[in-house]
């Protein structure tokens, strides 16, 4: 028997799409560690890190941070930077700042108790709409929905033109996915809606002959035929940048400091792509760094605008030695980093330059063990081979 289409949004779904869908989850989905051992707990931690961050990346984080903080009272009690190490190269610390903050008030007000619904999540710091309704559908068994960017456009093809931009608002699109959530298995649903956009309703190659609910959906027909042209449009390009980072080394120590301070002077022919890129790495510690370049196209080229732009710093106090160089990508921006080290007379007490950021002279050896950004993390390792 054929599928029946959807039909318009708030139309009940045809028969069968439910079925299909967690038929297919049941079958095909990630082997996961936060799915392997489910708890409330768990489902928390792991909805915070896949924020802005792709499962692969997630997984050894989720399991060395479960194993280190196992209940939110673990979590309650930790030192800040301790938790900041651990959430070290996942970025957006803000989230893991967050978290230590929601687990301190659930301990403080309910005696380490987790909430137990959509709307008591949400007050929480970090969680906002998708994160409180993933918690509760897949940490609770509750019938609320969780909408992502990759379960946006899942149900935007579905639903064609009724519900892809710019037609509809986000609530029109909550709506709809609402209406959708079955009260039997609500979790698995929305997982399986997150894992169909993760691994086969892709924004650019969409892969409906290996779709379960391609009998559903509303586009698969144009999609295919469409060779995926106009979703690749959808993607937002990604930016090629450059950057100098300057180790400076007294007494075999190296100068780190507060993320946030003003970019190194440069006098570049461009202008910047990105001055507070502090913001990215608050309550890191860095090395200091210039301002973001915008690097030509051609990959070609690359190193000799990166060249350039270690030439065009502004004055060093010492004499500079180029370390190498780092890659390192992060939100939009793909950072070509070049590392230099600027060697100071010492004695390593106070900051290199005039009006930096409070910072540490920090043993060479250990530097990398601080609470660091990833970025600078990968500078520090050319500095100690
Ligand atoms: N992205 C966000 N939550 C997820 C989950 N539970 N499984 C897979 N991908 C996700």
């Amino acid at each position: 028997m054929r599928d029946t289409p959807l039909g318009a949004p708030g139309v009940p779904p045809p028969a069968g799409l439910h079925e299909a869908l967690l038929d297919w989850f049941a079958a095909h989905q990630r082997d996961l560690p936060w799915r392997r051992r489910r708890s409330l707990y768990g489902t928390w931690i792991s909805e915070m890190m896949l924020q802005q961050t792709t499962v692969a990346t997630v997984v050894p984080y989720w399991e060395r941070f479960l194993a280190r903080y196992p209940d939110v009272a673990a979590l309650a009690a930790a030192p800040d930077d301790d938790v900041l190490t651990l959430w070290s190269g996942l970025g957006y610390y803000q989230r893991a700042r967050h978290l230590l903050a929601a687990a301190r008030s659930i301990v403080a007000t309910s005696g380490g108790a987790l909430p137990q619904d959509a709307a008591a999540w949400r007050r929480l710091p970090g969680v906002g709409p998708y994160a409180a309704g993933a918690i509760a559908s897949i940490g609770l068994g509750l019938p609320e929905p969780a909408v992502d960017a990759n379960v946006r456009r899942v149900l935007g093809r579905w639903y064609a033109g009724d519900l892809s931009p710019p037609a509809p608002g986000p609530a029109a699109v909550m709506r709809v996915a609402h209406a959708l959530v079955p009260r039997q298995q609500p979790g698995a649903w929305n997982e399986a809606l997150m894992e169909l956009g993760a691994t086969v309703c892709l924004p650019r190659q969409p892969q409906c002959a290996a779709c379960p609910v391609a009998g559903f959906c509303r586009s698969a027909g144009a999609l295919a035929a469409a060779d995926g042209s106009a979703a690749a449009r959808e993607r937002p390009r990604a930016l090629a940048v450059g950057v100098v980072l300057v180790v400076f080394r007294a007494e075999g120590r190296c100068w780190l400091e507060a993320a946030g301070g003003r970019p190194l002077a440069c006098v570049a022919a461009a202008a910047p792509a990105r001055t507070d890129f502090g913001r990215l790495h608050q309550g890191l510690l860095v090395l200091p760094m210039t301002a973001w370049y915008p690097l030509p196209t051609s990959p070609g080229d690359q190193g000799g605008a990166l060249t350039a732009l270690v030439g065009a710093l502004g004055g060093m106090p010492g004499s500079a030695t180029r370390l190498g160089s780092v890659r390192h990508a992060i939100t939009r921006y793909r950072l070509q980093g070049a590392v230099l080290a600027v060697d100071q007379p010492g004695p390593a007490a106070r900051p290199p330059l005039p009006d930096r950021p409070a910072g540490v002279w920090a043993d060479a050896g250990r530097a990398a063990d601080l609470h660091v950004s990833q970025l600078t993390r990968k500078a520090l390792h050319l500095f100690r081979r």
